[in-house]
């Protein structure tokens, strides 16, 4: 989603560093770019719709060599369109007070359309049909002197969600960053300050940043931040040090992101298992949870909450803690939940499952289960988000940054997390101590599963050359497959451009089944678990079908292998890391066919990597 990035310094140009910032957080997604730099004579100000690398080309032939120089404080945006079309009016900055203050926004102004008919009355034009507008506008109508207060006293209006950066021509040493429900992240350099929705966008010039909470407005000078809250009293933050470094942000001779962030996973894996098992107790030791077995004990019933990819890993989830556990689950996803009148009370324990940890449909049913009494927990991925803060208590993933769009670490660092969530909550109750014992030791596998699925890349690539022309796809699994099939048909979708559908095994006989063609490739999974010869069933039906099929078989399972066109085969697995050893191949074959089709993995169309908007 939009991308801010700020720059403050005594000397160094802001340009470059600006412009660099937006490059890194173009995983995020959008469709247009702009920068506005403080000159001792005013603002300049650059939009440009596109990529980052257009607005780069316009400064490049629009700011003067004495700009350039002289610019030493800017603000900078990557819009993902909300309200209104993704144009150069709509992109921003967004001007007001005549050209002298510009800002830029995340997020969304609910009541913007009331506040814009205020301004209107009073003579303000606008010009663009944005949201944002109307928050430039707000600050320059209270400017009397005092920026910070101005921000203030705006936002004191504003109903719905923001992260903002904005500087002033009256006031040329300074800029104004707040923040409530949309991540500003404020990096504290030597000599220069940058400001960043993401802290990708900072790491290049510092490890040492100060997170924004919900309600915080600073003003930023060279060489000084101070942080108030919305009543404009000052309150502090702490500095704090960001644990990875630019070398995790670049892709490291990889093509793309995604293939670069598939190859991490035995590595992702292992720092998320890392210090978190007990092999002797035959349990796992989740400290951030802070549930005591007593809490555990009490826990009826469980709810696994999230969108997209987060979502089928708390799919996955439901067998896990229905087997181990003994315990009723259901994954929901967050919107659902958060507008039927989720029913959840004390006795609930309420899972968030979020990469971002910004989700804001994830967000908002969070908050809604915390409101109606139940246990909540984070499961996330970025430190510091505002889900992993608001939920308290939780899992972090430890995954290392995702970039990628097309989410994939985050998949098999979910479902390792909800593992080791499951084994210790079944340790609790109806799991032995041997039974304990033995996951253990099959979650220390993962890493190396992983790394067997991964010597099959160049199987699983010519798998996808044979399909890459397909228009359709269906994605089958069983039981605890189910969800993978899901994932892997998510994944086709989004990076190739693919219809396809995912099913449970026995459901494309009811419907589905009817679209089965010579052109319709189905991808059965059929690892050797439980309910596999089942699905050997149905693969019979598609290929009765003559649609071809490919399956992901056990290594050395001749009888799968024989009975699909295209076999990719998996290292032997336990029921519970079924879905782990597919999904990989799964991401593997989804890029393979992205590749070969020539669509922009990274940054696929429409999609923004975090998504902030309910
Ligand atoms: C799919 C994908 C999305 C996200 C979803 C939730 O590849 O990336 O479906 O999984 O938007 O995002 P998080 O996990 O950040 O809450």
């Amino acid at each position: 989603m939009c991308g801010i990035v700020g720059f403050m310094s005594r000397n160094t140009p802001a340009a470059g560093p600006l412009v660099s910032g937006l490059h890194r957080l173009e995983y995020r997604g959008y469709d247009s770019a702009g920068v506005a730099l403080v000159a001792p004579d005013g603002l300049r100000v650059y939009k440009q719709t596109g990529k980052v690398a257009e607005l780069d080309a316009l400064l490049k032939r629009e700011l003067s060599e004495e700009d350039r120089r002289r610019c030493t404080i800017g603000i900078a945006h990557t819009r993902w369109a909300t309200h209104g079309l993704p144009t150069r009016e709509n992109a921003h900055p967004h001007l007001a007070g005549g050209g002298t203050l510009a800002l830029v926004h995340n997020g969304i102004v609910e009541n913007y359309a009331s506040l814009r008919a205020g301004l209107e009355k009073r003579g303000v034009q606008f010009v663009s049909q944005t949201d944002t507008e109307v928050l430039a506008h707000l600050v320059a109508h209270y400017d009397q002197g005092d920026l910070l207060a101005a921000t203030c006293k705006a936002l004191r209006r504003v109903e719905g969600t923001y992260g903002i950066a904005l500087v002033s021509a009256k006031h040329p040493g300074e800029m104004i960053v707040a923040r409530k429900g949309s991540p500003l992240v404020i990096g504290v350099g030597e000599s220069d300050i940058v400001v960043a929705s993401d802290v990708s966008a900072i790491v290049a010039f510092t490890r040492q940043v100060i997170y924004l909470k919900d309600g915080d407005v600073a003003r930023i000078t060279p060489g000084s931040v101070d942080i108030h809250s919305l009543d404009n009293a000052p309150v502090s933050r702490e500095v704090q040090e960001v644990d990875w470094d630019i070398g995790a942000i670049e892709k490291g001779g990889y093509e793309h992101f995604m293939l670069k962030e598939i190859f991490e996973q035995p590595d992702a894996l292992r720092n998320t298992i890392r210090g978190r098992l007990d092999p002797t107790g035959g349990t796992a030791i989740l400290s951030g949870l802070n549930l005591s077995p007593r809490e555990l004990a009490a826990i009826r019933r469980l709810v696994i909450i999230g969108c997209g990819t987060s979502l089928h890993a708390g799919m996955v989830g439901k067998y896990l803690f229905e087997d181990l556990a003994d315990i009723p689950a259901s994954p929901e996803q967050a919107a659902e939940f958060r507008y039927c009148n989720p029913i959840v009370g004390p006795d609930d324990w309420v899972i968030a499952l979020s990469q971002s940890g910004e989700t804001a449909d994830t967000l908002a049913a969070v908050r809604e289960s915390i409101r109606k009494g139940a246990l909540v927990s984070g499961l996330c991925n970025v430190v510091g988000s505002t889900i992993a803060r608001e939920a308290g208590r939780g899992v972090y993933l430890h995954a290392g940054p995702e970039i990628s769009v097309a989410s994939t670490k985050a998949f098999t660092a979910q479902v390792t997390a909800l593992l080791m969530t499951a084994l210790k909550l079944g340790r609790t109750r109806r799991l032995s101590r041997e039974e304990g014992i033995r996951l253990v030791a099959e979650i220390m596998r993962i890493p190396d599963l992983i790394s067997a699925v991964l010597e099959r890349n160049d199987a699983i690539a010519r798998a996808a050359e044979k399909h890459a022309n397909a228009n359709d796809m269906f994605f089958i699994g069983r039981g605890i497959l189910y969800p993978t099939a899901l994932e892997g048909a998510l994944k086709i979708k989004e990076i190739a451009y693919v219809h396809a559908e995912g099913y449970q095994a026995a459901e494309l006989k009811h419907g589905p089944i009817a679209l089965l063609c010579p052109k319709t490739p189905v991808v059965a999974l059929l690892a050797d678990i439980p309910g596999k010869e089942k699905t050997l069933g149905n693969v019979q039906e598609c290929r009765a079908r003559r649609a071809p099929v490919i399956g992901l078989v056990t290594e050395g399972d001749s009888e799968a292998a024989a009975a699909v066109d295209d076999a990719i085969t998996l290292p032997p697995t336990s029921r519970e890391l079924a879905p782990i050893v597919s999904v990989v191949a799964l991401q593997l074959f989804a890029y393979h066919v992205a590749r070969l089709r020539g669509c922009e993995i990274d940054q696929p169309r429409n999609l923004a990597k975090s998504v902030t908007v309910e």
